[in-house]
Protein backbone atom coordinates (compact mmCIF):
# COMPACT_ATOMS: atom_id res chain seq x y z
CA UNK A 1 0.00 0.00 0.00
CA UNK A 2 2.42 2.14 1.11
CA UNK A 3 4.73 2.50 -2.41
CA UNK A 4 1.31 2.75 -4.17
CA UNK A 5 0.77 5.64 -1.99
CA UNK A 6 4.26 7.09 -2.89
CA UNK A 7 3.58 6.15 -6.30
CA UNK A 8 1.11 8.74 -6.25
CA UNK A 9 2.23 11.42 -4.24
CA UNK A 10 4.97 11.10 -7.46
CA UNK A 11 2.72 10.75 -10.30
CA UNK A 12 0.85 14.20 -9.15
CA UNK A 13 3.70 16.21 -8.82
CA UNK A 14 5.06 14.73 -12.01
CA UNK A 15 1.75 15.63 -13.95
CA UNK A 16 1.93 19.03 -11.60
CA UNK A 17 5.49 20.02 -12.88
CA UNK A 18 4.06 18.90 -16.96
CA UNK A 19 0.99 21.15 -16.60
CA UNK A 20 3.63 23.87 -15.20
CA UNK A 21 5.38 23.67 -18.19
CA UNK A 22 2.76 23.76 -20.49
CA UNK A 23 1.37 26.19 -19.22
CA UNK A 24 4.33 28.29 -19.01
CA UNK A 25 5.40 27.24 -22.50
CA UNK A 26 1.97 28.55 -23.78
CA UNK A 27 2.80 32.10 -21.71
CA UNK A 28 6.10 32.26 -22.73
CA UNK A 29 6.72 31.14 -26.04
CA UNK A 30 3.22 31.86 -27.64
CA UNK A 31 2.17 33.00 -29.85
CA UNK A 32 4.43 32.30 -32.33
CA UNK A 33 3.93 34.40 -35.41
CA UNK A 34 7.01 35.68 -37.48
CA UNK A 35 8.45 39.52 -36.53
CA UNK A 36 6.55 42.00 -38.03
CA UNK A 37 7.67 43.06 -42.14
CA UNK A 38 10.26 46.43 -42.30
CA UNK A 39 7.55 47.97 -44.54
CA UNK A 40 6.42 51.13 -45.70
CA UNK A 41 3.07 51.36 -47.47
CA UNK A 42 2.59 53.89 -50.22
CA UNK A 43 -0.64 55.63 -49.72
CA UNK A 44 -2.16 56.48 -52.99
CA UNK A 45 -5.19 58.20 -53.18
CA UNK A 46 -6.62 54.90 -54.98
CA UNK A 47 -5.71 52.87 -51.85
CA UNK A 48 -7.10 55.19 -49.85
CA UNK A 49 -10.31 55.45 -51.84
CA UNK A 50 -10.22 51.59 -51.38
CA UNK A 51 -9.70 51.66 -47.91
CA UNK A 52 -12.48 53.85 -46.71
CA UNK A 53 -14.34 51.62 -48.56
CA UNK A 54 -13.57 48.17 -47.07
CA UNK A 55 -13.15 49.56 -43.59
CA UNK A 56 -16.08 51.60 -43.89
CA UNK A 57 -18.53 48.95 -45.34
CA UNK A 58 -17.28 45.84 -45.57
CA UNK A 59 -14.21 44.54 -43.00
CA UNK A 60 -16.03 47.19 -40.55
CA UNK A 61 -13.21 48.06 -39.15
CA UNK A 62 -14.81 51.66 -38.52
CA UNK A 63 -17.76 50.00 -36.86
CA UNK A 64 -16.04 48.27 -34.17
CA UNK A 65 -13.31 50.60 -33.51
CA UNK A 66 -15.37 53.95 -32.92
CA UNK A 67 -18.02 54.46 -30.06
CA UNK A 68 -21.93 53.04 -31.25
CA UNK A 69 -24.81 54.78 -30.27
CA UNK A 70 -27.56 51.89 -29.56
CA UNK A 71 -30.35 54.68 -28.93
CA UNK A 72 -30.72 54.42 -32.65
CA UNK A 73 -31.63 51.22 -34.83
CA UNK A 74 -28.54 48.96 -36.08
CA UNK A 75 -26.27 51.02 -33.24
CA UNK A 76 -24.86 53.63 -36.13
CA UNK A 77 -21.24 54.81 -34.94
CA UNK A 78 -21.42 58.47 -33.27
CA UNK A 79 -19.89 60.62 -36.53
CA UNK A 80 -17.02 62.17 -34.52
CA UNK A 81 -15.80 58.94 -32.89
CA UNK A 82 -14.49 57.10 -36.25
CA UNK A 83 -11.27 54.57 -34.98
CA UNK A 84 -11.22 56.19 -31.10
CA UNK A 85 -12.01 52.76 -30.00
CA UNK A 86 -13.91 51.77 -26.33
CA UNK A 87 -16.59 49.35 -27.62
CA UNK A 88 -16.87 46.75 -25.20
CA UNK A 89 -17.34 42.63 -26.25
CA UNK A 90 -17.79 40.83 -23.24
CA UNK A 91 -19.36 37.64 -21.63
CA UNK A 92 -23.05 39.09 -23.09
CA UNK A 93 -22.28 38.22 -26.15
CA UNK A 94 -20.95 34.85 -25.26
CA UNK A 95 -17.32 35.87 -24.97
CA UNK A 96 -14.48 34.14 -22.88
CA UNK A 97 -13.96 37.42 -21.63
CA UNK A 98 -13.67 41.42 -21.42
CA UNK A 99 -12.32 42.77 -25.10
CA UNK A 100 -12.30 46.50 -25.72
CA UNK A 101 -11.59 47.46 -29.24
CA UNK A 102 -8.10 49.99 -29.41
CA UNK A 103 -7.79 53.08 -30.35
CA UNK A 104 -6.54 53.21 -34.19
CA UNK A 105 -6.62 56.75 -35.26
CA UNK A 106 -2.85 57.89 -35.74
CA UNK A 107 -2.67 58.98 -31.48
CA UNK A 108 -2.22 55.51 -30.62
CA UNK A 109 -0.71 53.86 -34.16
CA UNK A 110 1.36 56.51 -35.17
CA UNK A 111 4.64 55.11 -33.43
CA UNK A 112 3.54 51.82 -35.16
CA UNK A 113 4.92 50.66 -38.43
CA UNK A 114 2.88 49.42 -41.89
CA UNK A 115 4.27 46.20 -40.78
CA UNK A 116 3.07 45.79 -37.31
CA UNK A 117 -0.27 46.84 -38.20
CA UNK A 118 -0.45 44.14 -40.90
CA UNK A 119 0.40 41.70 -38.79
CA UNK A 120 -1.62 42.80 -35.81
CA UNK A 121 -4.94 42.70 -38.61
CA UNK A 122 -3.75 39.56 -40.46
CA UNK A 123 -2.41 37.61 -37.57
CA UNK A 124 -3.88 38.57 -34.89
CA UNK A 125 -0.48 39.37 -32.57
CA UNK A 126 0.09 43.28 -31.40
CA UNK A 127 2.80 45.54 -31.68
CA UNK A 128 3.87 44.20 -28.33
CA UNK A 129 3.86 40.48 -29.20
CA UNK A 130 0.55 39.61 -27.27
CA UNK A 131 -2.00 37.77 -28.74
CA UNK A 132 -5.22 39.38 -29.28
CA UNK A 133 -8.46 37.98 -29.40
CA UNK A 134 -10.38 37.21 -32.93
CA UNK A 135 -13.52 38.95 -32.21
CA UNK A 136 -11.28 41.23 -34.01
CA UNK A 137 -11.59 39.20 -37.33
CA UNK A 138 -7.87 38.20 -38.32
CA UNK A 139 -9.05 34.45 -38.48
CA UNK A 140 -10.63 36.19 -41.71
CA UNK A 141 -8.61 39.35 -42.30
CA UNK A 142 -5.38 36.36 -43.06
CA UNK A 143 -6.71 35.50 -46.41
CA UNK A 144 -7.40 38.75 -47.70
CA UNK A 145 -5.75 40.58 -50.87
CA UNK A 146 -2.61 42.23 -49.97
CA UNK A 147 -3.79 44.88 -51.51
CA UNK A 148 -6.73 45.76 -50.33
CA UNK A 149 -5.15 45.04 -46.21
CA UNK A 150 -2.40 47.94 -47.59
CA UNK A 151 -5.27 50.09 -49.00
CA UNK A 152 -7.25 49.36 -45.37
CA UNK A 153 -3.84 50.66 -43.61
CA UNK A 154 -3.55 53.67 -46.16
CA UNK A 155 -7.30 55.12 -45.03
CA UNK A 156 -6.70 54.08 -41.65
CA UNK A 157 -3.42 56.58 -41.49
CA UNK A 158 -5.85 59.44 -42.92
CA UNK A 159 -8.41 59.31 -39.71
CA UNK A 160 -7.97 62.23 -37.42
CA UNK A 161 -5.82 61.77 -34.49
CA UNK A 162 -7.83 61.74 -31.35
CA UNK A 163 -7.26 60.86 -28.03
CA UNK A 164 -8.93 58.31 -25.91
CA UNK A 165 -8.69 56.11 -23.09
CA UNK A 166 -9.72 52.82 -23.92
CA UNK A 167 -9.31 49.90 -21.04
CA UNK A 168 -6.75 46.93 -21.92
CA UNK A 169 -9.00 43.51 -22.66
CA UNK A 170 -9.15 40.53 -19.66
CA UNK A 171 -9.32 36.91 -20.99
CA UNK A 172 -11.23 34.40 -18.65
CA UNK A 173 -9.50 31.45 -17.31
CA UNK A 174 -8.86 29.34 -19.47
CA UNK A 175 -8.86 31.72 -22.58
CA UNK A 176 -6.12 34.00 -20.62
CA UNK A 177 -3.70 30.82 -21.71
CA UNK A 178 -5.12 29.26 -25.01
CA UNK A 179 -5.71 32.80 -26.57
CA UNK A 180 -2.07 32.59 -26.89
CA UNK A 181 -2.37 29.29 -29.42
CA UNK A 182 -4.90 31.30 -31.81
CA UNK A 183 -2.78 33.34 -33.53
CA UNK A 184 -1.15 32.12 -37.16
CA UNK A 185 0.41 33.12 -39.86
CA UNK A 186 -1.30 35.16 -42.35
CA UNK A 187 -2.43 32.90 -45.63
CA UNK A 188 -3.06 36.21 -48.41
CA UNK A 189 -4.78 35.41 -51.12
CA UNK A 190 -5.67 37.52 -54.16
CA UNK A 191 -8.80 38.65 -54.63
CA UNK A 192 -10.92 36.63 -57.60
CA UNK A 193 -12.19 38.28 -60.82
CA UNK A 194 -15.32 41.01 -59.67
CA UNK A 195 -16.83 39.34 -63.06
CA UNK A 196 -16.28 35.82 -61.32
CA UNK A 197 -19.36 36.43 -58.82
CA UNK A 198 -19.53 33.69 -56.88
CA UNK A 199 -16.22 33.48 -56.48
CA UNK A 200 -15.77 37.43 -55.55
CA UNK A 201 -19.05 37.24 -53.47
CA UNK A 202 -16.86 34.38 -51.22
CA UNK A 203 -14.29 36.69 -50.96
CA UNK A 204 -16.38 39.74 -49.64
CA UNK A 205 -18.22 37.51 -47.08
CA UNK A 206 -14.66 36.42 -45.87
CA UNK A 207 -13.83 40.13 -45.99
CA UNK A 208 -17.01 40.84 -43.76
CA UNK A 209 -17.00 38.33 -41.79
CA UNK A 210 -20.77 37.34 -41.92
CA UNK A 211 -19.91 33.87 -40.76
CA UNK A 212 -18.77 35.17 -37.08
CA UNK A 213 -22.06 35.69 -36.34
CA UNK A 214 -24.18 33.98 -38.58
CA UNK A 215 -22.61 30.65 -37.81
CA UNK A 216 -22.78 28.61 -34.54
CA UNK A 217 -19.90 27.55 -33.10
CA UNK A 218 -17.79 25.23 -30.37
CA UNK A 219 -14.28 26.02 -29.20
CA UNK A 220 -13.90 28.62 -31.71
CA UNK A 221 -14.93 26.57 -34.86
CA UNK A 222 -17.66 26.71 -36.98
CA UNK A 223 -19.98 23.70 -36.55
CA UNK A 224 -19.52 21.46 -39.62
CA UNK A 225 -22.20 21.65 -41.50
CA UNK A 226 -24.40 23.96 -39.97
CA UNK A 227 -22.26 27.31 -41.38
CA UNK A 228 -24.89 30.05 -41.86
CA UNK A 229 -27.68 28.82 -40.10
CA UNK A 230 -27.76 31.55 -37.57
CA UNK A 231 -28.77 30.82 -33.88
CA UNK A 232 -26.25 33.00 -31.91
CA UNK A 233 -27.66 35.23 -29.36
CA UNK A 234 -26.78 38.33 -28.09
CA UNK A 235 -27.92 39.79 -24.80
CA UNK A 236 -29.10 43.23 -24.99
CA UNK A 237 -29.84 45.82 -22.11
CA UNK A 238 -33.61 45.74 -21.19
CA UNK A 239 -34.08 42.50 -21.97
CA UNK A 240 -34.02 42.37 -25.48
CA UNK A 241 -32.28 38.93 -27.45
CA UNK A 242 -31.22 39.42 -30.75
CA UNK A 243 -30.51 35.86 -32.79
CA UNK A 244 -28.59 36.11 -35.64
CA UNK A 245 -30.40 34.66 -38.80
CA UNK A 246 -30.58 31.69 -41.43
CA UNK A 247 -28.94 33.55 -44.37
CA UNK A 248 -28.70 29.74 -45.97
CA UNK A 249 -30.64 29.16 -49.06
CA UNK A 250 -33.16 27.14 -46.78
CA UNK A 251 -37.04 27.83 -48.38
CA UNK A 252 -38.74 27.68 -45.14
CA UNK A 253 -36.41 29.29 -42.64
CA UNK A 254 -33.77 31.00 -44.65
CA UNK A 255 -33.04 32.98 -47.30
CA UNK A 256 -33.75 30.46 -50.31
CA UNK A 257 -37.29 32.54 -51.77
CA UNK A 258 -35.21 35.69 -51.49
CA UNK A 259 -34.85 37.23 -54.44
CA UNK A 260 -32.06 39.17 -55.75
CA UNK A 261 -33.39 42.26 -55.49
CA UNK A 262 -35.30 41.39 -52.14
CA UNK A 263 -31.92 41.00 -51.14
CA UNK A 264 -30.29 43.71 -51.96
CA UNK A 265 -33.60 45.86 -50.96
CA UNK A 266 -32.90 44.59 -47.26
CA UNK A 267 -29.86 46.30 -47.61
CA UNK A 268 -30.90 48.97 -49.21
CA UNK A 269 -33.73 50.31 -46.83
CA UNK A 270 -30.61 51.55 -44.57
CA UNK A 271 -29.11 53.69 -46.66
CA UNK A 272 -31.73 56.52 -46.01
CA UNK A 273 -31.66 55.32 -42.13
CA UNK A 274 -27.80 55.83 -42.24
CA UNK A 275 -28.02 59.57 -43.25
CA UNK A 276 -31.23 59.85 -40.46
CA UNK A 277 -30.39 57.84 -37.79
CA UNK A 278 -34.01 55.77 -36.31
CA UNK A 279 -34.14 56.41 -33.06
CA UNK A 280 -35.30 52.68 -31.13
CA UNK A 281 -37.94 52.71 -28.09
CA UNK A 282 -37.50 50.38 -25.97
CA UNK A 283 -39.80 47.75 -27.42
CA UNK A 284 -39.39 49.06 -31.17
CA UNK A 285 -36.95 46.04 -33.22
CA UNK A 286 -33.15 46.05 -32.50
CA UNK A 287 -30.47 44.75 -34.22
CA UNK A 288 -26.64 43.89 -34.14
CA UNK A 289 -26.19 43.23 -37.97
CA UNK A 290 -24.56 45.95 -39.15
CA UNK A 291 -26.89 47.32 -41.67
CA UNK A 292 -25.97 50.54 -41.51
CA UNK A 293 -22.44 50.38 -42.24
CA UNK A 294 -23.07 47.18 -44.81
CA UNK A 295 -25.47 49.52 -46.59
CA UNK A 296 -22.49 51.24 -47.94
CA UNK A 297 -21.80 48.45 -50.00
CA UNK A 298 -22.62 48.79 -54.05
CA UNK A 299 -25.24 46.71 -55.60
CA UNK A 300 -22.27 44.72 -57.24
CA UNK A 301 -21.27 43.54 -53.88
CA UNK A 302 -24.27 42.96 -52.52
CA UNK A 303 -25.12 41.21 -55.42
CA UNK A 304 -21.81 38.92 -55.69
CA UNK A 305 -22.75 38.24 -51.99
CA UNK A 306 -26.33 37.03 -52.84
CA UNK A 307 -24.85 34.68 -55.38
CA UNK A 308 -22.12 33.03 -53.17
CA UNK A 309 -24.98 32.40 -50.46
CA UNK A 310 -27.49 30.85 -52.53
CA UNK A 311 -24.62 28.17 -53.19
CA UNK A 312 -23.87 27.10 -49.88
CA UNK A 313 -25.74 23.73 -48.01
CA UNK A 314 -29.94 24.94 -46.99
CA UNK A 315 -30.03 24.08 -43.52
CA UNK A 316 -33.00 24.20 -41.86
CA UNK A 317 -33.31 25.97 -38.22
CA UNK A 318 -36.25 28.70 -37.38
CA UNK A 319 -34.91 31.59 -35.99
CA UNK A 320 -36.79 34.07 -34.20
CA UNK A 321 -34.24 37.13 -34.36
CA UNK A 322 -36.06 39.18 -31.80
CA UNK A 323 -37.00 38.63 -28.85
CA UNK A 324 -38.24 40.51 -25.70
CA UNK A 325 -37.25 38.43 -22.38
C1 LIG B 1 -15.79 42.84 -34.59
C2 LIG B 1 -15.04 43.98 -34.16
C3 LIG B 1 -13.75 44.35 -34.85
C4 LIG B 1 -13.52 44.50 -36.20
C5 LIG B 1 -14.48 44.27 -37.35
C6 LIG B 1 -12.15 44.94 -36.31
N1 LIG B 1 -11.56 45.02 -35.09
FE1 LIG B 1 -9.65 45.56 -34.71
N2 LIG B 1 -9.88 44.99 -32.80
C7 LIG B 1 -11.08 44.71 -32.17
C8 LIG B 1 -10.84 44.40 -30.77
C9 LIG B 1 -11.91 44.07 -29.74
C10 LIG B 1 -9.44 44.46 -30.58
C11 LIG B 1 -8.69 44.16 -29.29
C12 LIG B 1 -8.59 42.65 -29.11
C13 LIG B 1 -7.91 42.27 -27.83
O1 LIG B 1 -7.63 43.16 -27.01
O2 LIG B 1 -7.65 41.06 -27.64
C14 LIG B 1 -8.87 44.86 -31.87
C15 LIG B 1 -7.51 45.08 -32.10
C16 LIG B 1 -7.02 45.75 -33.22
C17 LIG B 1 -5.65 46.23 -33.39
C18 LIG B 1 -4.54 46.09 -32.36
C19 LIG B 1 -4.40 47.38 -31.61
C20 LIG B 1 -3.58 47.30 -30.36
O3 LIG B 1 -3.40 48.38 -29.73
O4 LIG B 1 -3.15 46.20 -29.98
C21 LIG B 1 -5.58 46.84 -34.61
C22 LIG B 1 -4.37 47.53 -35.23
C23 LIG B 1 -6.88 46.72 -35.23
N3 LIG B 1 -7.72 46.05 -34.36
C24 LIG B 1 -7.21 47.20 -36.48
C25 LIG B 1 -8.37 46.79 -37.17
C26 LIG B 1 -8.57 46.96 -38.60
C27 LIG B 1 -7.62 47.67 -39.54
C28 LIG B 1 -9.76 46.37 -38.90
C29 LIG B 1 -10.42 46.20 -40.25
C30 LIG B 1 -9.67 45.47 -41.24
C31 LIG B 1 -10.33 45.87 -37.64
N4 LIG B 1 -9.44 46.13 -36.63
C32 LIG B 1 -11.54 45.24 -37.53
C33 LIG B 1 -12.31 44.69 -32.78
C34 LIG B 1 -12.51 44.69 -34.16
C1 LIG C 1 -22.50 41.46 -35.58
C2 LIG C 1 -23.21 40.30 -36.06
C3 LIG C 1 -23.58 40.21 -37.52
C4 LIG C 1 -22.75 40.30 -38.63
C5 LIG C 1 -21.27 40.57 -38.65
C6 LIG C 1 -23.58 40.01 -39.77
N1 LIG C 1 -24.88 39.79 -39.38
FE1 LIG C 1 -26.46 39.50 -40.62
N2 LIG C 1 -27.72 39.51 -39.03
C7 LIG C 1 -27.34 39.56 -37.70
C8 LIG C 1 -28.52 39.49 -36.87
C9 LIG C 1 -28.56 39.56 -35.35
C10 LIG C 1 -29.64 39.37 -37.72
C11 LIG C 1 -31.11 39.24 -37.34
C12 LIG C 1 -31.73 40.56 -37.02
C13 LIG C 1 -31.92 41.41 -38.23
O1 LIG C 1 -32.59 41.00 -39.19
O2 LIG C 1 -31.37 42.52 -38.24
C14 LIG C 1 -29.10 39.40 -39.08
C15 LIG C 1 -29.88 39.35 -40.23
C16 LIG C 1 -29.38 39.23 -41.51
C17 LIG C 1 -30.20 39.11 -42.69
C18 LIG C 1 -31.73 39.10 -42.72
C19 LIG C 1 -32.22 37.70 -42.68
C20 LIG C 1 -33.71 37.60 -42.46
O3 LIG C 1 -34.19 36.45 -42.44
O4 LIG C 1 -34.39 38.60 -42.31
C21 LIG C 1 -29.36 38.98 -43.76
C22 LIG C 1 -29.73 38.81 -45.22
C23 LIG C 1 -28.01 39.05 -43.24
N3 LIG C 1 -28.07 39.21 -41.87
C24 LIG C 1 -26.86 38.94 -44.01
C25 LIG C 1 -25.58 39.18 -43.53
C26 LIG C 1 -24.42 39.26 -44.37
C27 LIG C 1 -24.41 39.03 -45.86
C28 LIG C 1 -23.36 39.57 -43.55
C29 LIG C 1 -21.94 39.86 -43.96
C30 LIG C 1 -21.79 40.84 -45.03
C31 LIG C 1 -23.88 39.67 -42.19
N4 LIG C 1 -25.21 39.43 -42.23
C32 LIG C 1 -23.10 39.96 -41.07
C33 LIG C 1 -26.04 39.72 -37.23
C34 LIG C 1 -24.91 39.90 -38.01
Amino acid sequence: MRTTGKVLVYLSIGIFIAIGLLLSYVKIALPDVAKSKNLKIEYTPARIQRGEYLANHVSLCVDCHSTRDWSKLSGPIFPDSKGVGGELFDETHGLPGKYYSPNITPYQLSNWTDGEIVRAVTTGVSKNGNALFPIMPYTHFREMDQEDIYSIISYIRTLPSQKSTVLASVSNFPMNFIINTIPVEADMKSMPSTNNKIAYGKYLVNAAACSECHSKKEKGENIKGLEFSGGNQFNMPGGIVITTANITPDTETGIGKWSKQDFLNRFIAYRDIALNPKIVSKTDFQTVMPWTMYSGMNDNDLEAIYLYLKTNKPVKNKVITFALE
